[in-house]
């Protein structure tokens, strides 16, 4: 197969395009803006194979998403190019309504002119898959409900919105237009390439600097984590065996409190960093800071909450794994070890991503003071 990915250097999307590339015969075409949340270094083992190419568009420009379209010939669309994160829709939420919604659209537009010139076998064998997010079903209150495939759509912050309206639009395309369309909304995802906006990787790299932990409350939301290889197996299933028109659940039965998270990653980093024998200078910042630099838990700061924060998001997955064989790999003990070693492996990796644009949004999000 010839497959087009958007948001390909993003988190996801380049766990995704490794996955093609290394484990298929398929080709790939990477189609991002590279917005600060895209990074090629993200891609680096992949970028010289012949079965790879890169073209920077914003899916927004029509004119632009039919050029690489007609250069590559896509037989399948993988759509992950997103604003992603939560905190900043609420801090401006015009990119989310552009790219989210707009550029969604765009890219339905171009995928609906070129499918429709296809020849008929060629028509069927198209597929349009949208990824999405469990935040569209909104959050969930009590202990054991989950969400489904079948759970009302009840999104709560501006990126969920965003994300729920694209999802409406590329259900309105397959029933209107007959385009062959697959929907997926996933957990949350961590592992290697986390962009450390996010949580577990903001959590870490924090911690290794001695500085704050940032817990939004009392810390007892919870979220359901899967390890992002997992994720990215998952996608190319449904791509390949996934029934058109479905929609699928994928997560990783791994729900935690976001207190209990950080706390885990503090006594994982206290194995594998101690303060008082290897990372000495952070034992220096903290004790600055009146701490006695024993453990990272000191670090553990409780803030503002996050405005209309979601209390609980838990998946059944039960439809994936019946229906297409998929289950992860990955235990949350045994991916969150391999998550804080690959931070602690690849420091030029974060060096690079966090730019002066980076360190404006931590200012602006934290205070200077705290962090
Ligand atoms: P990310 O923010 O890490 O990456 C997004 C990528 O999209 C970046 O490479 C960025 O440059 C690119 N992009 C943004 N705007 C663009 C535009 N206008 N045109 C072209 N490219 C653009 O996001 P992620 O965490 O990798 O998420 C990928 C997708 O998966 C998103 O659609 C998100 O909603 C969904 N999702 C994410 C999670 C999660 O836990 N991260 C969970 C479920 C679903
Ligand atoms: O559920 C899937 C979603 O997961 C994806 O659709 C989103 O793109 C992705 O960003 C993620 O959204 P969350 O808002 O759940 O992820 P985030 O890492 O921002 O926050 C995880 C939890 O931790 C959430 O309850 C808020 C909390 N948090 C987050 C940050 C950044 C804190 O307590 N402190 C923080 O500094």
């Amino acid at each position: 197969m010839r497959i087009l990915v958007t948001g390909g250097a993003g988190f996801i999307g380049s766990a995704v395009v490794r996955h093609i590339v290394n484990h298929t015969e398929h080709s790939v075409c990477n189609v991002d803006k590279l917005t600060y949340a895209g990074n090629l270094e993200s891609l680096a083992s992949v970028s010289d194979n012949e079965r790879y190419c890169f073209h920077r568009v914003d899916i927004c420009d029509r004119a632009a998403l039919d050029a690489v379209f007609l250069e590559f010939r896509p037989d399948a669309i993988m759509h992950l190019a997103a604003e992603s994160h939560v905190d900043r829709s609420i801090e401006g939420p015009a990119a989310f309504i552009e790219t989210n919604i707009v550029g969604t659209y765009t890219l339905l537009e171009v995928a609906r002119g070129y499918w429709s010139q296809l020849n008929d076998s060629a028509k069927d064998a198209f597929r349009f898959h949208h990824v999405s997010t469990d935040e569209v079903y909104g959050d969930l209150h009590g202990i054991t409900d989950l969400f489904t495939e079948t759970t009302p759509y009840a999104p709560s912050s501006p990126y969920s919105a965003s994300k729920a309206s694209s999802d409406h639009l590329v259900r309105a395309w397959a029933r209107t237009y007959g385009l062959p369309t697959l929907i997926t909304n996933c957990s949350n995802n961590y592992g290697p390439y986390h962009f450390p906006e996010k949580l577990i990787p903001l959590i870490i790299l924090n911690a290794l600097r001695g500085k704050a932990l940032p817990v939004y409350g009392k810390g007892d939301q919870v979220r359901d984590w899967l390890y992002v290889e997992d994720h990215a197996r998952a996608l190319c299933n449904v791509l390949v065996s996934g029934k058109v028109g479905e929609t699928y659940n994928i997560g990783g039965h791994n729900e935690k409190k976001n207190i209990d998270v950080v706390k885990k990653l503090c006594s994982i980093l206290d194995e594998l960093r101690p303060l008082d024998t290897v990372n000495l200078d952070a034992r220096a910042v903290m004790r600055e800071s009146g701490l006695d630099g024993k453990n990272y838990r000191e670090l553990i700061s409780h803030v503002k909450d996050r405005p209309g924060h979601d209390q609980r998001y838990a998946i059944d997955a039960t439809k994936i794994e019946r229906e297409l064989g998929w289950t992860p790999d990955e235990t949350f003990e045994s991916g969150i070890r391999k998550t804080v070693q690959w931070y602690l492996d690849n420091p030029s990796w974060v060096a690079r991503v966090e730019s002066g644009e980076y360190q404006s949004w931590l200012n602006k999000q934290y205070g200077k003071g705290t962090l």
